[in-house]
């Protein structure tokens, strides 16, 4: 049995604490795309845990966690997260984690190039996290990148190397003007760090197809979130990989009829991080309310995020994109203590109305949202074990959303801690 669990919005729908809580049923949990500029945060144990790199499911002791061949791996990273969790007193071994050797590496020029470009652009930057996943991805495409398995042959590292960061030497020093990077430095380095991860990299794909073989549950976990998806995303705004279900098959290794569901995660409201039209967006009190009362601040990068009403054309398109089998709404406590509440089932576009997401941003831009109004609820839900706990407003809602999606809620969140999660049927 084979789960996928993706974000339905623009990132940080709670995917963390969704895939840390079906985790418990999996026997092995993977990562398929994306880098470090993930941040899920999870609460275990009492204890807050930030991830970037590695499967939620590490926190288990029973799960084989896998980092597959579309993730793109900053190895210093991964090591800084090893060392954390083991502070944290999680064992993190060749047990638990595997890397694939077919996966890139994110190599220092690709995070100063990062930085530079994104600098060079000025008022019209992408909002990058500066990690150097973008260009990281960009090498890969133009089939100059070098992988994990390449790290683990010297004499290949070494000519890879050089060729690559002539290059890069080149772009720094000719269109950015900035100062040259050190080969040596960077070539004894990884090194290094290939020397302290090598037990943990092998041939990931194999190992997937065995344990779905053998009848071992799998779980992908998705980072980031459909809007941001380089090609179904509002882009130029995305990542440089596929968030969405489709991105399981190619970054894991797998055929698509290995996969029996899909989960999309998604906030009982929206957020977004960075530029880009956000037809819902509300700049007044309650989108301050939204965003104090949900911390909607990066994990990562601590940015406030911007805040506004659940957008169902959004959540149908993510519906259709990843043929969404069930959904997990997250935060609805969140929204307790609003009088009324919005929900965003169309858009007014030059004169007409339209349910489908649009292509371009310019005509995003111009979208205005078509909202139906529900009544709030005061009572606190966090307490809340079950569906019938629920105020009967809260339950209202979230029918409104099963009808409208056509997708029915398999999980309501309303806490950030494991047992604040309610299963429904
Ligand atoms: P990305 O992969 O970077 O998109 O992250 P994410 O989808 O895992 O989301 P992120 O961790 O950035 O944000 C979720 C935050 O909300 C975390 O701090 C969670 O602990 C918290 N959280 C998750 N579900 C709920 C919920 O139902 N209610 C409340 N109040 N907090 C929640």
């Amino acid at each position: 049995m084979s789960l996928v669990v993706i974000g339905a919005q623009w990132g940080d729908e709670g995917k963390g604490k969704i895939t840390d809580f079906l985790a418990e049923g999996a026997d092995v949990v993977v990562r398929y795309q994306g880098g470090n500029n993930a941040g899920h945060t999870v609460i275990a144990n009492d204890k807050k845990y930030k991830l970037h790199l590695i499967p939620s499911g590490i926190l288990y002791d029973d799960k084989l966690c896998i980092i597959g061949n579309g993730v793109v791996i900053d190895p210093k990273a991964l090591l800084d997260e090893i060392e954390y969790l083991k502070n944290e007193g999680i064992r993190v071994d060749n047990k638990k984690l595997l890397i694939s050797d077919r996966a890139h590496v994110i190599m220092p020029y690709h995070k100063k190039i990062d930085a530079l470009s994104e600098k060079k652009r000025g008022s019209k930057d992408i909002g990058t996290t500066g990690k150097g996943i973008g260009p990281c991805y960009t090498d890969k495409h133009e089939r100059t990148g070098i992988r994990i398995c390449d790290l683990l042959n010297k004499e290949v590292f070494y000519e890879k190397l050089k060729t690559n960061l002539e290059v890069k030497n080149r772009l720094i020093r000719e269109i950015y003007e900035d100062e040259e990077m050190n080969f040596d430095e960077i070539y004894n380095t990884y090194i290094e760090y290939a020397e302290k991860l090598k037990d943990f990299i092998t041939d990931t794909s194999v190992v997937l197809y065995d344990n779905i073989k053998e009848g071992k549950k799998v779980l992908f976990e998705g980072a980031q979130g459909t809007l941001l998806d380089i090609d179904y995303g509002t882009y130029p705004y995305v990542t440089s990989s596929h968030p969405i279900a489709g991105g399981v098959c190619i970054g894991s290794g797998i055929g698509p009829t290995m996969i029996d569901r899909v989960v999309g995660v998604c906030k009982a409201y929206t957020t977004r991080v960075g530029k880009g039209p956000f037809p819902t967006e509300l700049f007044d009190e309650v989108g301050e309310y939204i965003r104090e009362k949900g911390f909607e601040y990066g994990t990562t990068t601590g940015r406030a995020r911007r805040c506004g009403w659940l957008d169902l054309v959004i959540l149908k398109y993510a519906a259709r994109i990843s043929g969404l089998t069930s959904l997990a709404i997250t935060k609805i406590d969140t929204l307790a203590g609003l009088e009324k509440i919005k929900v965003c089932t169309g858009y007014e576009f030059e004169g007409r109305v339209i349910d489908n997401f649009p292509a371009s941003l310019e005509d995003l831009a111009k979208c205005k949202p078509i909202y139906e109004e529900f009544d709030g609820w005061d009572e606190s839900i966090k307490d809340a074990k079950t569906y019938d706990d629920l105020p009967e407003n809260a339950k209202r809602y979230l029918k409104f959303i099963e009808e409208y999606t056509g997708v029915r809620i398999s999980i309501v969140s309303v806490g950030p801690e494991r047992e604040n999660t309610i299963v429904v049927g």
